[in-house]
C-alpha cells in the first residue's frame, strides 16, 4: 500500500512516536509511507509531502513535537479545498490516510471518509477529550508536566504563605486539571465542567487559610467563574471556530480577585505550551506505538472510517461517527475524587459537585 500520514491540531509528545510506529509497521508489510506536512495544510494548493525513510524516521522517538510539523487548517470549510485533499492524495497515488489528531482533525478526518476515502484516525490531544478512547497520546506527559509544576509551587507557597493559583490547558474539559491537581495535591480544582463563582473561591480560600499555610488552585483555561470581569480578551480565532484561551487569563485573574478582596497574597501561573512541549512519557511512547502500528493493520483489513481507540489495554475501532463533534468531559466518578480533597466542601457545595 502506499500510505499518508499528517499530524494536524495542537502538537504534543508522541506524535514522533506514532510517525514512527506507522512506519516500522507499515515497511514491515512492505507499504510506502509519505508524510504531509503541516497537517492539512499539506494536502491543499500544491500539497507538501515527503517519502518516510529510515533516516527520516530514525531517533525521533523521544522526540516532542512533531517532525511533519502542524497546523490547524480547516478544509472542509470549503468544498473546494476537500477537493484539493483528494487531488493531493490522487497525485501522490495515497490508498489509505492516517490522520493523528484531536477532535478538529478528526472531524476533518470524517468527512474524507464520507466521501469515499479510506482514513484511520489516530486520537491525540493533552486535553483527553476525545470520546470512547481511555487515553489520548500527550495527556500522561502532559499531566506530568503539571504536576512538576505543583510540587514547585508547593513549596514557594508554604514559605511565603501564599495561594498560587496554576492555570493550565483544557477548553471544554478539566481532564488535565483533574489528574494533575489529585496527583500534584491541589485543594481546589476549577474545571470547566463545572461552573463556579468567585464567591465560591474566595470562601475556600479563608477556609483553607484558617488551617493552613497556603492553598494551592489550579484552574482549567476553559473554567467558568461567575463574577470574574473576562471583557475581550482580543485573541484570534482558528479556523475551526476556537478562541485562544491563553488571552482569556482566568487564572490571573482569579489570582487578582483573591489577593484584593482576601488580602492574602495570590500569585498567578499560566503554564501554557510547557504542557505540550519535551519529551513524551514512557507511557505515551507506548501508547503512540501501539495505535500507530494499529492504524496500519485496520489499513489493510479495510478497517477505515475508526480511531485507533483505547479501551483497558487493548486498541479497538471506534467509527468516526461515535466520536466527532463530541467531547469527552471528566467523569462523575473523578469529581467524587476531587471532593475528598476539598476542605471547603461543607462550606460551598458549588464548588466541585
Ligand atoms: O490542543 C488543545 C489545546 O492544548 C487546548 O487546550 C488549548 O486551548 C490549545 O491547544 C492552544 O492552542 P494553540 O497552540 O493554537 O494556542
Amino acid at each position: 500500500m502506499r500510505i499518508g500520514v499528517l499530524t494536524g491540531g495542537g502538537d504534543c509528545p508522541g506524535l514522533n512516536a506514532a510517525i514512527r510506529a506507522i512506519a516500522y509497521r507499515a515497511w514491515m508489510l512492505h507499504d510506502e509511507v509519505h508524510g504531509f506536512r503541516e497537517g492539512w495544510a499539506g494536502l491543499l494548493g500544491e500539497g507538501s509531502a515527503q517519502v518516510l525513510t529510515s533516516e527520516v524516521v530514525g531517533g525521533i522517538l523521544h522526540l516532542g513535537g512533531t517532525i511533519l510539523g502542524s497546523s490547524r487548517t480547516n478544509p472542509a470549510r470549503s468544498d473546494d479545498e476537500m477537493r484539493q485533499v483528494e487531488a493531493n492524495l490522487r497525485v501522490r497515488a495515497i490508498e489509505g490516510l492516517i490522520t493523528i489528531g484531536g477532535d478538529d482533525t478528526l472531524s476533518v478526518s470524517a468527512k474524507l471518509s464520507e466521501r469515499g476515502f479510506a482514513v484511520v484516525g489516530v486520537p491525540k490531544t493533552i486535553d483527553n477529550d476525545v470520546p470512547h478512547t481511555d487515553y489520548c497520546i500527550g495527556f500522561d506527559s502532559a499531566v506530568e508536566v503539571v504536576g512538576d509544576a505543583l510540587d514547585r509551587l508547593h513549596t514557594t507557597a508554604e514559605s511565603h504563605r501564599r495561594v498560587m493559583v496554576l492555570e493550565v490547558m483544557g477548553r471544554d474539559a478539566g481532564w488535565l486539571a483533574v489528574a494533575g491537581g489529585v496527583g500534584g495535591g491541589a485543594d481546589l480544582i476549577i474545571i470547566p465542567e463545572h461552573p463556579t463563582s468567585v464567591d465560591a473561591v474566595l470562601r475556600h480560600v479563608q477556609k483553607r487559610m484558617e488551617s493552613r499555610r497556603f492553598s494551592i488552585i489550579v484552574v482549567a483555561e476553559g473554567a467558568h467563574v461567575d463574577g470574574l470581569e473576562f471583557g475581550d480578551a482580543g485573541g484570534a480565532v482558528d479556523q475551526f471556530g476556537h478562541a485562544q484561551l491563553s488571552t482569556r487569563g482566568v487564572g490571573t485573574r482569579l489570582a487578582v480577585a483573591i489577593e484584593q478582596q482576601l488580602k492574602v497574597e495570590a500569585r498567578p501561573t499560566v503554564l501554557g505550551h510547557v504542557q505540550r512541549g519535551g519529551s513524551p512519557s514512557m507511557f505515551d511512547r507506548v501508547l503512540a506505538t501501539q495505535m500507530g502500528a494499529t492504524a496500519v493493520d485496520y489499513l489493510h483489513e479495510g478497517h477505515t472510517g475508526v480511531i485507533t481507540a483505547l479501551r483497558g489495554l487493548e486498541i479497538v475501532p471506534v467509527p468516526f461517527s461515535e466520536v466527532v463533534g463530541r467531547n469527552r468531559t471528566v467523569d462523575r466518578r473523578y469529581f467524587r475524587l476531587v471532593r475528598q480533597f476539598n476542605l471547603a466542601e461543607e462550606s460551598d457545595p458549588s464548588l466541585m459537585r
